[in-house]
Order: C-alpha cells, then structure tokens, then sequence
C-alpha cells in the first residue's frame, strides 16, 4: 500500500458530485475542510466521510480559514506520523482564534490509539472519532454545538460503510481507491494497525462492484481496491470474518474469495485497469496469480511487503513466513506472470536485528529486484506486541545508517531495473502533467514504472504507448509513438 503523507483538500466546485452520479448544489451550507495522512485507505476513508456529511448539511471548501468544520484524518503508524499531526494541531490554534466556533476533530488511526488522551492533551481538539465511528460524525459535530466535547472510537466488527457512495471530489477523474475490507486480523508484532482499525472484514462484493461499474461509467480508468491484507478477503455473507475451516457448506458455496473478487471487478470493465494493494506474503496464493495472468486489464504489479530478509527476524515480527517462503513466493509469482513487477515494504532496526540480518534484508532486495520499496526505520508503537515484550535495542544512528544502505541498494536496483526499459514501447495511462515542465505528460505503465514524455496531442485520461529513450532511478523518460 502507498503511504502518502500529505494532505488533500476538496476543490471548490458549483455542485459536489457523489460517485453514484447524485448532484448536490452547492448552498450555504456549512463549510467542512479535510485533510488526509497516512496510507490510501485513510485517503479513501477521508471520502466517505465526505459522503457522510454531504448528506448532512455540509459542503467542502479547499480554504481552511473559512471552514466551520476542520477533520484532521490522522495516521498511527510511526511515532514521526503523530508528530506531525501534533504540529499541525498546534498550526490551527490561529484558525481557533480567528473564528471561535471552528469546531476541530481528530479523525483515524491517531484517535483510535489515544482515544480520550487526545482531547486531555490537545486542548483545542473539539471531536476524537475512530475509523468505526464515521458514520456518527454528524451527531458528534451536533454534541459539539451544545457545547461539549464529543468522542466515538467503538470499533466494530461489521461495518465497511458498504453501500456508502464516496464523493470522489479529490480526484483526477481517471484513477480512484475502492476499499474492499477493513481491520485486520494479523499480530504483526511491530504493527498498531490491528489496535487502531480493529477486527478484519470484508466488504459485501455486489457493492463493490456496482461501485466500481459507477466509477467505469463515469469516465474513471483505473481502480485501486484497498485492503490491509487484500488477499484475505473472504465474503461469507456478512458479519465478523468466520474462518474457512467453520463455514458451513451453504457458506462455502456462497463464499467469494480475492481471486474470484478481483476476476469478478476485471470483467465489469475490460478496459478499465485494475490494482490492489497490499498483499500479504503468507496470504497471496496461486489462485491470485493465475486471475492476474488471466486478465489483462489486471495490472501486472504486485506490493508485497517483505519487512525484513532475516528468518529469525521475521519471527519476531510475527510474520508467519520465513525467508524461503518469500522467495518461493517471488519465484511463483515470475513463474505463473513473468512481466509482473514486485515493490516492496522494509523495515531497518527491528528489535534485536544483528548486521547479519541486515546483510539478510539487502541481499533479499538484491535476489527480488524490487521495483520500488517504502523503506523505514522501526518506531517502537504503544500497545504493540514488540513494545510489550521485546527490546527497541538497536541504536538510533545504527537504525539511520542500516536504513541508509537499504535505501542505496534499493535505488541502485531501480535505477538498473530502469535502463534495461529503455529502447522498449509501454503502454502508458496519463494521469497529470509533469510537474517539472507543462509540455510533458506524465502517467504510469501496467508495472506501475512513472513515465514522463512530450505532450503532443495527448489528454489526461488517454492511454498512449511510449518509447523509452531515457531512465533515471525514478523515471522512465521517452516519447509517444503511434
Ligand atoms: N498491511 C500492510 C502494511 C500496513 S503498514 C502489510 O502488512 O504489509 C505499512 C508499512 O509500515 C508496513 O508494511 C511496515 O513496513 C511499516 N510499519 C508498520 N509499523 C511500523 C513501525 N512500528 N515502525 C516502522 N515501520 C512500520
Ligand atoms: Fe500491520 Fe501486519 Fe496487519 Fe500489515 S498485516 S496491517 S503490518 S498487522
Ligand atoms: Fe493507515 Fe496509518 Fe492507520 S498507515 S491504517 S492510517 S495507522
């Protein structure tokens, strides 16, 4: 899964469309400003969330200062997330100030984690409110009007906000998430995911895709179905996941998998392409694969965070895989989609880890040639299985230095998996302008490579097939041809 830590903030426009093509005018309504951190599934969430209080007298504005309503959708994941969500707290104390009644809630992973702390620590936090409680946000601004604070960090077993229509107004119109599942159920002993987000579900499939032929229809080109660990995703009709072994005989019947999943959304459009993220090495299975040979418009890249090279490391994070299993994985995965590419999640300075299980980590990168990898120092999280029990032992500025030669290998290896692209035609989805020059294109090939080239008569939205001439550790740089 991509972590995007930036925020967005919905344009202004004359009516705010929901993805069911519903049009609501735009009124004066009161003004609601969001921002999003941490990965896509927050991003996605920040959208329903939308959808919930468009529906509740409220519209969006992309200025902060003449909000009503400021939603701050926070991230849990390392300490450095938090930080900046403190900081940025701290930020709009001004806003307060000029306008009293602004009323501010802390939203995601960081108000499940502190629940009522936040409000005791950040005073000028009006409403703390959980990844469960979305759908109560519009009570909760309501408490806040009579003059209290207001808090719902319930997390529940059953809601994926299934038949919520996302107002998708922080979007390009071509590429967009669908969220398949929520929570999740792995002991990642490093991870306050499972802490924050609660019990793993599935999301009811008939409306999964009658959202995805909604975003088909209107114009959208590429989807994105998200989920902590897709390829868990199991519908046995609804309610807390049951295991396979327990479900009854109509249940199995009846039961839809990721594979059949992700065959059932690549039909729905045949041109639209598809992606998902993240997988789980213990859980990706062949089933998986062969769907994604099957069907071209499933796009051949798959993220599959390794977080570490070391066995006896990966036993400690409670990954429930070994090194082996992960190259087996990998071999599979080349045997059954041979162009598929393969990015991956890293994790420098876990506790215990020794320079030989370092020296592990990197010759793992080496051995699978990620395409690209999201590469972090640990961050010791509260409540974790790994703070409770284990020792944050490796010392800062060998966590920096570790993670510094993790980050070498990893651009050494995309720069060369880049030249060897050169003198090759892919075909490109163009999805923004560049932002180095407003006469280049900019968009992505099925192996998810960026590919930059000359603008001609292209539009955002068009697929164009592009030679490549150039390549840096990032960037694939070439020019369309017919
Ligand atoms: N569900 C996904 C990842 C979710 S969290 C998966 O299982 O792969 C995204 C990434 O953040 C993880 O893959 C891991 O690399 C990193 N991460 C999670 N907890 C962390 C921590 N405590 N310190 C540093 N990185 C962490
Ligand atoms: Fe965290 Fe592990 Fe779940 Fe991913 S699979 S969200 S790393 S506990
Ligand atoms: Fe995502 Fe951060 Fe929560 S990575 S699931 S927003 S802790």
């Amino acid at each position: 899964m991509s972590y995007l830590f930036c925020s967005f903030a919905f344009p202004m426009q004359d009516e705010l469309i929901l993805s069911n093509n519903q049009t609501i005018p735009k009124t004066d309504k009161r003004q609601l400003y969001i921002e999003s951190y941490g990965c896509a599934m927050n991003f996605s969430d920040s959208e329903i969330i939308g959808s919930i209080m468009s529906e509740n007298g409220f519209e969006y504005t992309k200025d902060e200062f003449s909000a009503d309503v400021i939603f701050l959708n926070t991230c849990a994941i390392r300490d450095n997330a938090e930080q900046k969500i403190r900081d940025r707290l701290k930020h709009l104390r001004n806003n307060k100030r000029k306008n009293s009644d602004l009323i501010i809630g802390v939203l995601g992973c960081m108000a499940e984690r502190l629940k009522t702390k936040l409000l005791e620590e950040e005073k000028l936090v009006d409403i703390v409110a959980g990844p469960d409680s979305y759908r109560d946000l519009p009570n909760l601004v309501a408490e806040v009007e009579t003059g209290n604070r207001a808090i719902n960090v319930l997390l529940s077993r059953e809601e994926t906000y299934a038949e919520i229509s996302p107002l998708r107004l922080n979007t390009n119109g071509i590429s967009a998430f669908v969220s398949i599942m929520r929570g999740c159920d792995n002991m990642c002993s490093f991870c306050v995911v499972p802490f924050t987000r609660g019990r793993e579900r599935s999301r009811d499939p008939q409306t999964i895709l009658e959202e995805v032929k909604i975003l088909g229809d209107n114009g959208y080109k590429e989807i994105t179905l998200l989920g902590q660990n897709v390829d868990s995703y199991l519908w046995f009709g609804g309610g807390p996941k049951i295991d396979y072994k327990n479900a009854s005989v109509e249940q199995k019947e009846n039961a839809v998998s990721f594979a059949q999943l992700l065959e059932k959304v690549a039909l729905v459009h045949p041109s639209m392409r598809i992606r998902f993220s993240t997988s789980h090495p213990k859980d990706i299975n062949d089933d998986v694969l062969h769907t994604i040979a099957k069907y071209p418009n499933i796009c051949n890249h798959i993220h599959l965070p390794a977080q570490s090279g070391s066995t006896r490391l990966l036993e400690a994070m409670n990954r429930t895989y070994s090194r082996e299993w992960y190259l087996e994985r990998i071999n599979k995965i080349k045997e059954i989609i041979p162009n598929c590419s393969i990015s991956c999640d890293i994790i420098a300075g876990f506790c215990s880890e020794t320079e030989e299980d370092h020296q592990a980590t990197l010759s793992l990168m080496e051995e699978c040639k990620f395409i690209f990898s999201y590469m972090y120092k640990y961050s010791e999280r509260p409540g974790t299985l790994a703070q409770k029990k284990m020792q944050d032992d490796v010392p800062e500025e060998i966590k920096s230095r570790r993670l510094t030669e993790i980050i070498e290998v990893q651009s050494k290896i995309s720069l060369e998996n880049n030249q060897k692209m050169i003198g090759k035609v892919v075909t490109v989805l163009i999805d923004s302008v560049s932002k180095k020059s407003e006469m280049d294109l900019c968009g992505r090939n099925d192996q998810n490579n960026i590919v930059v080239f000359p603008r001609e008569d292209y539009q955002l939205g068009d697929y164009a097939n592009v030679l490549i001439e150039r390549a840096t550790g990032t960037t694939l740089i070439g020019k369309a041809v017919k």
